[in-house]
């Protein structure tokens, strides 16, 4: 196979990496019934996020779940380097207050406070916290939301605002982050959330996608930005489920076995009958599934099949080689920010930070050393040859 070692034009010149926080041991492959906090489960978690090298971890929210904020700060305090992805949906939390919890979470750990803004995919969900907006109103609210929080944040003085969300008479200053602003990610994949994200959010979120579908969203995002007069870019977050072994062959009956526990977990919960889902995100999950099992090196929709595509669920599929091989094809495309969550939650938080993480960065450096790509990608061609595709169906009846 012939290779060309420039790198793309593209290409992110650097790559961090992101893990969920799970609270306890309970996963998709085998659910336990329990809806707490494990606390030694959880220290276990996050240390093993710490040690295996992550740079980031998303404490994610919904009504039911234990609430993003608290959790985040105790990440703080559990651990050094890593630093907190608190995912906000505005209608929990005015603006102010927001950036005043923000901020002191900044403070707390010393400037590693990260914001995931959620303006909600789900009127149901939405409506069980008592926000009754539909959702184009609501990615509204999260363009307002922003700019007071930012102006919170920053404002040396009291000020009033009267927008069409909010409206306050004298606020500030307020309670400042640490030393520089807090990043604000934007999750969400409708025409508004393009928008909002493009024209205002640091970072822009995606869900793991065929190659050139999110270059062409890469390149949206980005277009965005510019049209609102921006000279720094969003950066992009793409999230997977890896499923790895020690080779291809091995990784494969893996994603056959887990598949089939997934898909019982959501039968049995009726989670994957719910009809479809109304967050642009999971239907666009939905239609590459429908179009295809395999994309690019080593992307599988199945996972998103059997889920109905609740959350982030598409897979990549191999060796640790063909999975990292695989995320430097999204770094290619302009990926900065990778998010990696197994189905065996934390045995694999500690696989992927032994074997997926240093393989990655080894290649960054190698490019920034050279100036060129090493023949890792092309030595691990995953799906690129046949063999794989041959792997990936055998064993399905
Ligand atoms: C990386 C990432 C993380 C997300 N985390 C959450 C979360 O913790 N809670 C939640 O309700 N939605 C979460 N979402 C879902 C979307 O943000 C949400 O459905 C969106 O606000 C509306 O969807 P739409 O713009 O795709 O239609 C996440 C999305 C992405 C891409």
């Amino acid at each position: 196979m012939s290779f060309d070692d420039s790198i793309p034009t593209t290409a992110s010149p650097e790559v961090e990496f992101i893990s969920l926080s799970h609270l306890n041991p309970s996963t998709e492959l085998a659910p336990i019934p329990a809806r707490g906090i494990d606390l030694a489960y959880f220290r276990r978690y996050v240390r093993a996020l710490e040690d295996g090298g992550y740079d980031y971890t998303l404490l994610p929210y919904g009504s039911g779940t234990a609430d993003s904020f608290v959790v985040a700060s105790a990440v703080g305090q559990l651990t050094e380097r890593i630093r907190p992805i608190v995912a906000l949906r505005p209608n929990t939390t005015p603006p102010t207050v927001g950036a005043q919890k923000l901020a002191t979470l900044d403070q707390l750990t010393e400037g590693r406070a990260v914001v995931h803004l959620i303006s909600g995919g789900s009127d149901a969900e939405q409506a069980r916290q008592g926000d009754y907006l539909p959702k184009n109103r609501r990615y509204a609210r999260t363009s307002e939301y922003i700019d007071v929080m930012r102006r919170s944040w920053t404002e040396p003085a009291p000020f009033d605002h009267e927008g069409e969300f909010y409206k306050f008479d004298g606020f500030g200053p307020g309670f400042a982050p640490y030393e520089s602003p807090i990043p604000i990610s934007i999750g969400g994949q409708s025409d508004e959330a393009f928008a909002v994200g493009g024209a205002k959010a640091d970072i822009f979120s995606f869900w793991g996608e065929p190659l050139a579908d999110l270059r062409s969203e890469i390149d949206r995002v980005h277009d965005i930005a510019r049209a609102a007069g921006r000279t720094t870019l969003p950066r992009i977050w793409v999230t997977f489920r890896p499923i790895i072994a020690r080779t291809d062959a091995l990784a494969w009956e893996k994603a056959h076995e887990y598949v089939a526990k997934v898909a019982a977990t959501f039968t049995k919960f009726g989670i994957n009958r719910q009809g479809e889902p109304q967050n642009a995100g999971s239907q666009r999950a939905l239609a590459f599934a429908e179009r295809s099992e395999l994309y690019d090196r080593a992307l599988w929709t199945k996972t998103a099949a059997v889920t109905n595509a609740a959350g982030a669920s598409t897979a990549l599929v191999g060796s640790p080689e063909t999975v990292a091989a695989a995320i430097l094809d999204y770094v290619d495309q302009g990926a900065s920010l990778v998010s990696i969550r197994g189905y065996d939650t934390l045995a694999d938080a500690v696989d992927y930070g032994k074997y997926i993480l240093p393989l990655v960065r080894q290649e960054i450096a190698h490019r920034r050393a050279t100036g060129r790509r090493s023949g890792f990608q092309a030595q691990h061609p995953g799906n690129y040859a046949p063999e794989y595709a041959q792997l990936a169906t055998a064993g399905q009846s």
